[in-house]
C-alpha cells in the first residue's frame, strides 16, 4: 500500500514480494533484453541475468483479476540466430502461469539501432514484440479510435435489405463509415534522442520507451485512478506517463541512478505531439519537429 506513487530502488524479485496479491491493475514493462545493453550496476553480459521465472510469478500474483500485463521485448542475435527469449517468456506466461495471451502486438520504430548493410544477410531490425497478457478477460480495453477512414461518411452501394420475422424484406438504414476506427495492433513511433521523450534526463538511460507508446497502452488498458506497475522502470517513462494520465504508479529499478532520473521525470511535462504520432504508413518527421520548442 505504502508503495503507491513511489519509485523504489531494488531487485524486483525482492520488492515485488512485499506487494499484496491482486493489487495492481496493469503492468507495463520491458525487461533487460538478452545482452543487448549494459545497464548501471551490471557488467556487460550480466544484464540479462535477472530471475525471469521468479519475477514473472510475482507479477502474476500481484496482478488483479482482469488486469493486463504489457511485456515489451526483443531478442539478441547470438551465433547467427535470434535467441527466441521473447517467445519463451510469452509462452511461459501462457503455459505455466495461465495468463491469456490476449494479443501479440508490434511496437514499430521509425529507425533501426541495427540497420542492415547491403553486404549483410539480415534486414534492419525495426520492431519489438508487445505481448498483451491478461489475467482472464481484460477488465478494461478502451480501444483507441484514431485510424482515419478514407471512406468516412460513405453509405455503401445500393439499398440494404433485411428479412423480418414474417418473411417480408424491408429496407434498412446503413450507418455511414465513421471518420475514425480502432487502430491496428502494429503501433509505430518515432524513436531515439528527442523523439522518445523531450526530457534530456531520460537520454541518460540506454533503452527508454517512447512516451507515446506507454501513454497509448495506459489509455487502452486502464482507467483513471488505476494502479500501474513497472518492475523494470529504468528512466521512469511508465511512472511519468501514469502520473500524467491521472493513474497511480509503482516503479522499481535495480539502479539508484535510474530511480533518481525517474523521480525527477515525474514532474516534467510531455509534448502534446508525443501521443499517437502515426497510424498510417509514413511518419512525417518534419511536421513533428516543427512543434518542438
Ligand atoms: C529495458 S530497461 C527499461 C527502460 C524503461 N522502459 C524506460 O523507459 O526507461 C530495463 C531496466 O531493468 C533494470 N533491471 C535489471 N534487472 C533488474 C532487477 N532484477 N530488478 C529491477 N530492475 C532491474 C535495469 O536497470 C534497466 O533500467
Amino acid at each position: 500500500m505504502e508503495f503507491v506513487n513511489t519509485v523504489i530502488c531494488g531487485d524486483s524479485k525482492n520488492i515485488l514480494g512485499t506487494i499484496s496479491d491482486n493489487y495492481v491493475d496493469c503492468i507495463i514493462t520491458s525487461p533487460p533484453y538478452d545482452n543487448l545493453r549494459t545497464y548501471k550496476n551490471k557488467k556487460e553480459h550480466e544484464a540479462y541475468e535477472f530471475d525471469f521465472k521468479g519475477i514473472a510469478s510475482e507479477l502474476n500474483r500481484v496482478l488483479k483479476k482482469g488486469g493486463t500485463l504489457v511485456w515489451i521485448v526483443g531478442d539478441e542475435v547470438i551465433n547467427g540466430s535470434e535467441t527466441g527469449s521473447s517467445f519463451r517468456q510469452a509462452l511461459y506466461f501462457l503455459d505455466e502461469l495461465k495468463l491469456n495471451l490476449h494479443d501479440t502486438m508490434i511496437y514499430k520504430k521509425n529507425s533501426s539501432s541495427f540497420p542492415a548493410r547491403a553486404d549483410g544477410n539480415r534486414y534492419s531490425q525495426i520492431f519489438e514484440y508487445m505481448f498483451i497478457l491478461s489475467k482472464g478477460k481484460p477488465k478494461t480495453a478502451n480501444l483507441l479510435c484514431d485510424k482515419p477512414n478514407a471512406w468516412k461518411g460513405w453509405l455503401g452501394f445500393g439499398k440494404m435489405k433485411q428479412r423480418e420475422r414474417n418473411g417480408q424484406l424491408v429496407e434498412i438504414q446503413r450507418n455511414p463509415v465513421p471518420e475514425f476506427s480502432p487502430r491496428t495492433n502494429i503501433w509505430k513511433y518515432a524513436t531515439g534522442r528527442n523523439y522518445s521523450s523531450s526530457d534530456e534526463l531520460a537520454s541518460q538511460h540506454p533503452a527508454i520507451f517512447p512516451e507515446g507508446l506507454v501513454g497509448d497502452n495506459i489509455l487502452t488498458w486502464t482507467n483513471e485512478g488505476d494502479i500501474i506497475l513497472d518492475p523494470f522502470n529504468g528512466s521512469g517513462t511508465t511512472t511519468k506517463m501514469a502520473h500524467l494520465l491521472n493513474r497511480k504508479y509503482i516503479g522499481i529499478d535495480i539502479s539508484e541512478e535510474y530511480c533518481n532520473i525517474a523521480r525527477k521525470r515525474i514532474s516534467t511535462g510531455v509534448r502534446e505531439d508525443s501521443f499517437a504520432i502515426d497510424f498510417g504508413d509514413d511518419i512525417d518527421l518534419s511536421n513533428i519537429k516543427k512543434n518542438w520548442k
